[in-house]
């Protein structure tokens, strides 16, 4: 039995979260993309992950009128859910949103059998560590220079469910 990882966050009425349609979708994320990251994801990763890749779940956020807000993109690994990206238009942020999203993306894996989950952000991304936060993910690692433009350390974090250790990759540094 699979304990659920997130409660779901409600979302007002008309938005949904839905997995990706790559023909309607892919424009619509692409931009959320552009909107949200100096180092942005190319169509080429997108879709390789929507076509070729078997443990890649791509949600989207839908608003009432149709248009993508917010996407993530995760991997479904036997019992780890992997998120390795996730944004919402800056339009709709701190609205409860991004936390809608990502309660679903989990609640979905946890479905699938990930009951545990595990993301590397920003160090000085605050919005999203608080997020993270929120969900019970804990620091657990710091993988030095991880990311460019700007050069930056990414910090692990780990939600595991209650009891169990997170694990500790011996690369990392402890924050
Ligand atoms: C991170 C991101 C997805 C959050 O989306 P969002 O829809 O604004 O988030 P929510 O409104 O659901 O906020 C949920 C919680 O996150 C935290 N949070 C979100 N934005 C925050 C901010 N600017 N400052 C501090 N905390 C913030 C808060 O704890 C918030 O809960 P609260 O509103 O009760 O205080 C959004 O800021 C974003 O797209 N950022 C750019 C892309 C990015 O950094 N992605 C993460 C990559 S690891």
């Amino acid at each position: 039995m699979t304990a659920p990882l997130a409660d779901l966050r409600p979302l007002p009425p008309g938005w949904i979260v839905e997995p990706l349609d790559y023909a309607r979708d892919l424009d619509g994320v692409l931009a959320v993309d552009a909107a949200s990251f100096a180092n942005h994801w190319t169509r080429e990763m997108f879709e390789w992950e929507a076509r070729h890749s078997d443990v890649a779940r791509l949600s989207v956020l839908r608003a009432p009128d149709g248009h993508v807000a917010g996407y993530c993109a995760a991997w479904v690994i036997f019992d780890e859910v992997h998120i390795n990206n996730m944004a919402v238009l800056p339009a709709h942020r701190r609205q409860g949103l991004g936390a809608a999203l990502l309660a679903r993306v989990l609640d979905a894996a946890a479905h699938e059998g990930a009951d545990r989950a595990t993301l590397e952000v920003r160090a000085s991304n605050e919005a999203a560590r608080r997020l993270y936060e929120g969900f019970g993910f804990q620091p657990a690692g710091v993988r030095p220079r991880y990311y460019t433009n700007p050069i930056e350390d990414a910090i692990v974090m780990w939600r595991v469910p209650d009891g169990r250790a997170a694990p500790r990759p011996v690369l990392l540094e402890t924050p």
